[in-house]
C-alpha cells in the first residue's frame, strides 16, 4: 500500500447516502426511489422512448427537489479537504443532484450528468434546466426543435470521463467511498481498480457496500455524522 503523508493524492467517489440528510431519498434504500418506480421505465434510453413524458415528470420533480435541499456537514467535510489539498484533491460523485457544486468542490467530475442540464437529442444544444419552460409537458430545442433530454446517464449508457477517472485512480494514495450500495457499475468497481494500484480505500457508509470486501477500513454510520471527524484527523498528516 502507498504510503500517506503531505505529497498523497486522494479520490473520493459519493453515491445517494452522502445527499440523504439533505432531504434526498436515495435509490435501494427502504422507500428509495426504484421502489416507486421501475429503472426500464425512467432511467433507461428506451423508456425515454417509449415514454418521454413520464420520464420528463420523474427527473422535473428531483431538479425541483434540489431547488430546496442545500448542502450537509458530509458535504462541507469534503469541501474543507478540497481547500486544503488542492489539486491533490478530485472528488467522483454518481449523484445528479448538484449539492458538492453547491458545497463549493471545484475538483468535482459528475459522472451520471446533472438534473441541472439537458441536452438536444437531434443537434446536441446543452441547455440549463432552470433556463427551460418545465411547465409544458415535453421541452424542445430552440434551435432545431427536436426533443430535450435531461443529462442524466442512464442504464445502458457510458458515464462521463471515465479515462480522466482512471488516471486518478491510478495516482491516488487513498479512495474514500461515501453513501453507495457498491451495486452500479462501473462506479462500482473503482475500489478494486484503487487497490489494485496500491491505493488505501476507506468506506463511509450507513450498512457495509456489496464490495466491501475490497475496503481497507470501514466507518458504519451516516456520512454527515462521520466525515467532519475523519477528515479534521486526515488534515493533520496529509496537509
Ligand atoms: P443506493 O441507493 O444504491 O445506495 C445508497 C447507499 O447509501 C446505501 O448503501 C445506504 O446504506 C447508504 N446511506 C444511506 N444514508 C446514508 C447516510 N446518511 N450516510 C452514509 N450512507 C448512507 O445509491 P447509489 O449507490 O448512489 O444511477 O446508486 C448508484 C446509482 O444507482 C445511482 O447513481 C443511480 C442509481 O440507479 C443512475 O441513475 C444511472
Amino acid at each position: 500500500m502507498k504510503p500517506l503523508d503531505r505529497k498523497s493524492h486522494i479520490l473520493v467517489l459519493t453515491g445517494a447516502g452522502i445527499s440523504a440528510e439533505s432531504g434526498i431519498r436515495t435509490f435501494r434504500d427502504v422507500n428509495g426511489l426504484w421502489e416507486d418506480h421501475r429503472v426500464e421505465d425512467v432511467a433507461t434510453p428506451e423508456g425515454f422512448v417509449r415514454d418521454p413524458q413520464l420520464v420528463w415528470s420523474f427527473y422535473k420533480q428531483r431538479f425541483q427537489q434540489t431547488l430546496t435541499t442545500a448542502p450537509n456537514p458530509g458535504h462541507l467535510a469534503l469541501k474543507k479537504l478540497e481547500d486544503a489539498l488542492g489539486d491533490r484533491f478530485w472528488l467522483v460523485t454518481q449523484n445528479v443532484d448538484g449539492l458538492h457544486e453547491d458545497a463549493g468542490n471545484k475538483n468535482l467530475i459528475e459522472m451520471h450528468g446533472s438534473l441541472h442540464r439537458c441536452f438536444c437529442t437531434g443537434c446536441g444544444a446543452i441547455y440549463q434546466t432552470s433556463a427551460i419552460d418545465l411547465d409544458s409537458p415535453l421541452p424542445f430545442c430552440s434551435a432545431c426543435e427536436m426533443l430535450l433530454r435531461p443529462d442524466i446517464v442512464w442504464f445502458g449508457e457510458i458515464p462521463y470521463q471515465l479515462g480522466r477517472i482512471e488516471q486518478l485512480l491510478k495516482k491516488s494514495q487513498l479512495l474514500l467511498i461515501v453513501g453507495t450500495s457498491g451495486t452500479v457499475y462501473p462506479a462500482a468497481g473503482f475500489v478494486m481498480t484503487a487497490r489494485y494500484f496500491g491505493a488505501k480505500t476507506v468506506a463511509v457508509n450507513l450498512d457495509p457496500p456489496h464490495n466491501s470486501s475490497f475496503i481497507d477500513e470501514f466507518h458504519q454510520g451516516k456520512a454527515g455524522d462521520i466525515l467532519p471527524d475523519l477528515v479534521d484527523r486526515w488534515l493533520t498528516y496529509l496537509k
